[in-house]
C-alpha cells in the first residue's frame, strides 16, 4: 500500500489537536507513530485525510477515539518489581501505622489496560497477609484512571491472555488468577477485582481526586513535555495527603522539574513523598 501523503500544515494540526486534549507531543522523534496511526483511521473509515481532521474538530466522540488510538498502553503486571518491594516493605507498614482512620487510597494513573493497579491489590493483600492484619477492617480503595476507554474496558473486564501472565509468580498467578480456555486466558479473582475500580480521567484536566496515599504515574509523563509534566504533577500534589508518596517510571525523575514531591531513601530504593 502506497504511505499515506499527509502536508506538514495537516499534521501540525492533528499534533495540535492531540497535544491539546490528551498533552501527548509528537516531535520529529516519533511524528512516524502519529502518521501511521492517522493511516490507520484513514483506511477504517475508507475517507481522506482533510475530511477526517474535520471530523475531529466537531465531533467528540470521535476525538476522544482518535486519543485512545495515539496513546501508547504497554505495561505489564509487576512491572519493575522493585516498585512492589518498595510498597510492600517500606510504604505500606508506615502507613498502617499512621493510618488511624484505617482508610487507605491509592491511585493508578496511566493504568492502561490495569494490570498495575491489580499487581498493587495483590501486594496490598499480601502485605496485610503476612503481617496477620485483618484486612476487612480497613478500608483500602485503589484506584485507576486512564484516558485510553479501550485500555479501561479491558482493565475493567480483567480478563489477561496467557502471555500477559507469564511473569506473574507461580503462586500469585494460582492463588488469584483463575484459568480460561485450557490456560490461554487468566480471570483475576473477585477478592483481587472487587479492591480496584477503574475511571476515565484526564490527566491534564482539573481532577476530583483526592486524599491519595500513594500515587503511581509510571511511564507516563514521558509522553508529555515539560509544561504538561509540570500541570500534571501538580494535579497529583494536590489530590495526595501531607507525607503522601508517588511512584514514577524506574527511567523518570523528578529532578529540576517539580521539587514538591521530595526523593525520600528506603531500604528498597527511593520514593518521592509529599511535603
Ligand atoms: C505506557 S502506559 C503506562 C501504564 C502503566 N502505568 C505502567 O507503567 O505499566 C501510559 C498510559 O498513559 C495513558 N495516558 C496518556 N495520556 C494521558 C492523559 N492525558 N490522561 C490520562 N492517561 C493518559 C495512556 O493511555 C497509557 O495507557
Amino acid at each position: 500500500m502506497p504511505a499515506l501523503e499527509i502536508s506538514e500544515g495537516i499534521l501540525t494540526q492533528f499534533a495540535e489537536i492531540v497535544y491539546k486534549n490528551s498533552g501527548i507531543i509528537f516531535r520529529d522523534s516519533n511524528v512516524a507513530v502519529l502518521i501511521s496511526r492517522i493511516s490507520s483511521k484513514i483506511k477504517e473509515k475508507n475517507t481522506e485525510v482533510g475530511i477526517y481532521l474535520e471530523q475531529l474538530k466537531t465531533d467528540k466522540n470521535e476525538l476522544l477515539s482518535f486519543i485512545d488510538f495515539v496513546t501508547t498502553n504497554f505495561t505489564s503486571f509487576f512491572r519493575n518489581q522493585r516498585h512492589f518491594e518498595l510498597l510492600e516493605e517500606s510504604i505500606l507498614p508506615e502507613l498502617i501505622k499512621r493510618k488511624y482512620n484505617r482508610q487507605i487510597r491509592i491511585w493508578s494513573a496511566g493504568c492502561s489496560t490495569g494490570e498495575e493497579s491489580y499487581s498493587i491489590a495483590i501486594t496490598v493483600k499480601e502485605f496485610f497477609e503476612r503481617n496477620h492484619i485483618d484486612l476487612s477492617a480497613w478500608d483500602v480503595k485503589i484506584m485507576g484512571s486512564d484516558i485510553s476507554l479501550e485500555s479501561l474496558f479491558i482493565a475493567k473486564e480483567a480478563k489477561y491472555p496467557e502471555r500477559s501472565v507469564q511473569k506473574i509468580p507461580p503462586d500469585f498467578l494460582k492463588k488469584y488468577f483463575t484459568p480460561l480456555d485450557e490456560g490461554k486466558f487468566y480471570f483475576v479473582n473477585d477478592t483481587i477485582k472487587k479492591m480496584v475500580k477503574f475511571d476515565f480521567h484526564n490527566l491534564i484536566y482539573g481532577s476530583y481526586i483526592e486524599g491519595v496515599d500513594i500515587s503511581f504515574c509510571r511511564n507516563v509523563l514521558i509522553y508529555f513535555d515539560e509544561d504538561i509534566q509540570k500541570k500534571v504533577l501538580t494535579q497529583i500534589y494536590n489530590a495526595t495527603n501531607e507525607n503522601g508518596f508517588l511512584f514514577i517510571g524506574h527511567s523518570e525523575s523528578l529532578v529540576g522539574l517539580f521539587d514538591k514531591f521530595k526523593p525520600t531513601s528506603f531500604e528498597k530504593g527511593i520514593i518521592y513523598v509529599k511535603q
